[in-house]
């Protein structure tokens, strides 16, 4: 199929952690040999892309850089670009941009609009209320009982739940977030839903105004500490295809019940979304509810769905961006993917980085095995470039084999060559 994709072209990835080195390594693949870019991207990604600082963060700036270099097709990683109106920007331009406009993002920048769609299509989920009055929100909570679950409407990078066991609990969340301003304006409202019981599993789609294609389901790990114990986090690991879940009634269940009328919803508000939507599920007794919607793809889901995808990635992206999705099927390896995070010490609360990271390939990037940066920095000491840790999940391990075992082997293993003090990671990933 022709996508007129121009030769060698030029292909911007935004956004710097795991999941865009994923991006950055699987768009090197491409037969259509893409000049790849990375903005601002890790010390990872440097070795397949140029690196363009973007300091201010702001859209503005990024469309400079954009036009400056000429950029055919931009890719967006995190979602605070997508809230902020970067793809807006993009089209503005005439420039391609993979991910959904601003209107699309409130899917996960607002769970309340999130919510409120989910209502009027008849989508599964949890049973829930709106609130910008703590007094309110308390007497609410208190006629529920626990466990209940207070949300933060905004962004706010995955530590805006909680899961409470107590009503005391839930009401001193609601106290924090709406009283004493605990995620600023992201928590001036909150979303209280009752407590869904079951295993959590991740399905993104690929989608564009004529069809959504589902990718490979996956389960991130939340939790800090093995057992699935301990705080949240950005996600400890992941593994993709999921054991425990039939992937074809999993995906025939998600399209029909919840994506399609999802879709429909959109289309009504002539909102048009073309990217990813990331379902994260709870399989419950009554099948599949949606936890939460976001609009990009999931970090470190990504890691472990895109070495199983065999198609050329780049063309799959730019199919989106013509709404030609339906005219390219997607090939899936038949193995199994785990990632293994590699946290700094202090992770999730308070990390303490810039620590030197040791592994064996630090000098030859080149021939890395499946090893994707996140938070790490290069730091220049005595004229010699060390590699640092620099955010909160270092680095993540992928090993891809035919099955469970073998990927968790490679992944472990990989894992257990690459050295920085008070290095944490979980052994159950993938158990
Ligand atoms: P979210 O950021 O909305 O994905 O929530 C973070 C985590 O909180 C999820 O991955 C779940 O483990 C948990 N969670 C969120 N909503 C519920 C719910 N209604 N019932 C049970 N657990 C939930
Ligand atoms: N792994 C969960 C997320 O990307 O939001």
């Amino acid at each position: 199929m022709d996508l007129k994709i121009p030769q060698k072209p030029k292909v911007l990835v935004v956004g710097s952690g795991g999941r865009e080195h994923a991006l950055i390594w699987k768009l090197s693949q491409s037969p259509h040999q893409p000049r790849l870019y990375a903005a601002p991207g890790n010390p990872g990604m440097a070795e397949r892309a140029e690196l363009l600082p973007w300091p201010s963060g702001e859209t503005a700036e990024l469309i400079q850089l954009i036009k400056d270099y000429s950029i055919d097709l931009v890719v967006v990683g995190p979602e605070a670009p997508l809230a902020a109106g970067l793809v807006d920007a993009c089209l503005a331009e005439g420039i391609r941009a993979f991910g959904p406009t601003q209107a699309g993002a409130r899917l996960e920048s607002s769970k309340a609009f999130a919510k409120g769609l989910m209502a009027d299509a008849g989508i599964p989920t949890a049973a829930s209320q709106t609130f910008v009055d703590a007094a309110i929100a308390k007497a609410y909570i208190r006629q529920q009982g626990a466990p209940i679950v207070v949300k933060a409407d905004g962004l706010a990078a995955g530590k805006g739940v909680v899961v409470a066991t107590t009503v005391a609990e839930a009401e001193a969340a609601v106290e924090d977030m709406l009283a004493g301003g605990r995620f600023g304006q992201a928590g001036s409202q909150v979303v209280i839903e009752s407590f869904l019981r079951g295993r959590e599993v991740s399905l993104m789609f690929f989608v564009d105004n004529k069809t959504a294609v589902a990718m490979i389901p996956a389960r991130d790990y939340k939790r800090v500490q093995e057992g699935d114990m301990g705080p949240n986090t950005g996600g400890m690991g992941a593994i993709a295809p999921v054991p425990d879940v039939d992937a074809a009634t999993l995906v025939d269940e998600v399209t029909w019940r919840i994506v399609q009328p999802l879709r429909k919803r959109l289309q009504a508000l002539d909102i048009a979304y073309r990217g990813v939507l990331y379902v994260g599920l709870m399989l419950t007794a009554e099948g599949p509810y949606v936890v939460e919607y976001n609009c990009r793809f999931g970090d470190p889901e990504t890691q472990v769905v895109l070495p199983l995808l065999d198609s050329d990635l780049l063309e799959v992206l730019w199919a989106v961006t013509a709404d030609r999705l339906a005219e390219l099927p997607l090939r899936w390896r038949q193995d199994t993917a785990v990632c293994v995070v590699l946290a700094a010490p202090g992770y999730p609360e308070q990390p303490r980085v810039g620590t030197e990271i040791q592994w064996p390939g630090a000098d030859s990037m080149a021939d890395s095995p499946l090893l994707f940066h996140a938070g790490t920095a290069w730091s220049l000491q005595a004229s010699q470039r060390l590699l640092q840790t620099a955010g909160g999940r270092v680095m993540g391990a992928v090993g891809m084999a035919p099955d469970v075992e073998n990927a968790r082997r490679i992944a472990y293993a990989l894992s257990d060559q690459i050295y920085f003090e008070g290095k944490h990671l979980r052994r159950d990933i993938g158990l």
